[in-house]
């Protein structure tokens, strides 16, 4: 599977399910919620990349928060091991089982409690799927501050647990802002009530966010209550291809002084070559940043996404996803970004869009680009970038990085991890560049351990150098707990760890998962 779980021990604190369980279980929730079926269970065991795989042998799936309650209190008592369960689309390898915790999967919490359309202020349960949640409001004309890729399957609770960040951060900001109240059931089975809806409420340390992005290792999120912005009627979205030194031209230039026979000459191309690709790389970052710098000052109030992808994330698109093309004319680029617009006034807002693209096409900022002209074109360029995940999958093998680092970094970190595998694997890049996030991805054919040492620790220490984040918005899961120290302190782990320890003692809760299992002592 290619995944560190294999590198994990099983805690032999932690009891073994029995039958007595079972019945228990099945007293509460009734049998047909009680999941002991292979095939089902095979599905909640194995992640969305089928790289992390688990072995256990029950999933639960409450009705209410009473019945998480219950079933808490019961493993906690019992040193049962539990794994919270969404819509299992994480991507590091948190919402599987590592041996055999119970699965405590949310979907069947999925209701709606309230909507103020005055306020915008949604109340749900924590397994209502993104995209239903996004359906319902459009209905009353409102939109989710959040949208991502993984829309049809994630749920709002898995959200919330992994403080996803996504496609429109940049606009509407992270979770720790929209999120206004929540419902937590704690390791002892504990209702905590802090589903607040008020805008303003400083009573006290805001505890909340603690479970914002603590990936189900301090309690049960069980309700929500998140602040919607308004939809608003004019939306632009533009596809760019970013100016590029023209690789053909790059080429010939190259095979023409090797067509000499001089052996000087030869040399004079060796050296030129890797003038003429360090200034290229300078140039494209330079470009990128001048863009972002520009789109912010000049679209400001109404920019709602700005995405990039590279050449090798492009060519992945095209290659596996049926019905994706390119929008631009065939050509070879290097960048592409995915601007959108979110306004109110739909001529000016276009207009403004026009002005800022024939400006920085007259600037040599970009090489191309195009205009989506209706809902469906605009859905087509969101398809690619959307779409990459989905590709990488099916193009086989992927080690997977989420980081953040200064814009103006970013893809140096790529390049050298190019030129560190060579031939060996390809390195793809995408992600959220107005926020800072690069999603930096190893593609091969297969999981080979030769490839990943290439990776890591390289990957990690370099992101550490610059005072990044190795963890930009998926969260550690099984797959970083041991790197947490790259991005943060000793003294910030520790406190982290008593924190686990104080909201639950056993540490029944996703346990491998987000922090060390040296820090974490057992039941
Ligand atoms: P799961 O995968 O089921 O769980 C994720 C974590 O949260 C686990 O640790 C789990 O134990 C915990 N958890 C789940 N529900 C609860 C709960 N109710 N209470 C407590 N803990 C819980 N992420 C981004 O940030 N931005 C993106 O743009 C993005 N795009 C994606 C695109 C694709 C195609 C895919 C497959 C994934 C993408 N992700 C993205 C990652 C993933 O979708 C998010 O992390 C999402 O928020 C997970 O939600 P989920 O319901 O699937 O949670
Ligand atoms: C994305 O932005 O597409 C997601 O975070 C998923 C990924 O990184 O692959
Ligand atoms: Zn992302």
């Amino acid at each position: 599977y290619g995944s560190m779980a294999g590198l994990v021990k099983r805690n032999p604190a932690f009891s073994e399910l029995n039958a007595e369980d079972i019945r228990y279980f099945e007293g509460i929730l009734g049998e047909k919620n009680v999941i002991q079926d292979d095939e089902r269970l095979m599905t909640a065991n194995t992640d969305w990349m089928r790289k992390y795989k688990g072995s256990s042998k029950l999933m639960l799936l409450p009705k209410s928060t009473e019945e998480v309650s219950q079933i808490l209190k019961y493993c906690n008592s019992r040193c049962l091991a539990v794994v919270p369960q969404g819509g299992n689309t994480g991507l590091v390898g948190g919402s599987v089982p590592v041996f055999d915790e119970v699965i405590i999967n949310l979907s069947s919490m999925n209701n709606i409690i309230s909507f103020d359309k005055v306020s915008g202020i949604l109340v749900c349960e924590a397994g209502c799927i993104l995209e239903n949640l996004i359906a319902f409001l459009d209905n009353e004309g409102f939109i989710m501050p959040l949208d991502l890729g993984a829309k049809g399957s994630c749920q709002i609770g898995g959200n919330i647990s992994t403080n996803a960040g996504g496609l429109r951060l940049l606009r509407y900001g992270s979770l720790h802002g929209t999120v206004l109240g929540l419902e937590a059931v704690l390791a002892n089975g504990n209702v905590l009530d802090i589903l607040g809806t008020l805008r303003k409420d400083n009573t006290g340390y805001d505890l909340k966010h603690l479970f914002i992005g603590s990936e189900g290792s301090l309690g049960i999120v069980t309700k929500v209550s998140i602040l919607t912005p308004p939809k608003l009627s004019s939306v632009n979205v533009a596809f760019l291809a970013c100016k590029d030194y023209d690789s053909c031209q790059f080429q010939r230039l190259i095979s023409g002084i090797l067509d000499g026979s001089l052996s000087l000459l030869v040399y004079v191309s060796v050296v030129l070559s890797g003038i003429l690709l360090s200034s290229f790389r300078f140039r494209i970052r330079l470009i990128i940043l001048r863009l972002l710098q520009d789109a912010k000052r000049k679209l400001g109030e109404i920019l709602s996404a700005f995405e990039f992808l590279d050449s090798q994330a492009m060519d992945l698109v095209l290659h596996h996803l049926e019905g994706v093309r390119n929008p631009l004319p065939p050509s070879r680029h290097n960048f592409y970004l995915l601007i959108e617009t979110t306004g109110s006034d739909e001529s000016n807002d276009k207009q403004k869009l026009e002005a800022f693209l024939l400006r920085s096409l007259e600037n040599g900022l970009i090489s191309d680009g195009v205009l989506a002209q209706d809902i469906n074109q605009a859905s087509s360029f969101w398809r690619i970038r959307e779409g990459i995940p989905e590709a990488l999958l099916k193009a086989g093998a992927v080690y997977k990085y989420d980081l953040s680092i200064p814009v103006e970094k970013m893809y140096n970190l790529v390049e050298e991890m190019q030129d560190r595998l060579g031939n060996v694997a390809k390195t793809v890049a995408y992600g959220h560049l107005g926020d800072g996030n690069l999603h930096l991805n190893v593609s091969s054919p297969q999981y080979d351990d030769k490839i990943l040492a290439q990776i890591e620790p390289f990957v990690y220490e370099w992101t550490s150098k610059y005072r990044g984040s190795i963890s930009a918005e998926h969260g550690l899961g099984l797959m970083k707990a041991n790197e947490i120290l790259y991005s943060k302190s000793v003294e910030t782990v520790q406190l982290m760890a008593s924190i686990k320890k104080l909201l639950d003692p056993r540490e029944i809760l996703n346990p491998y998962k987000v922090l060390p299992q040296s820090l974490i002592s057992a039941c």
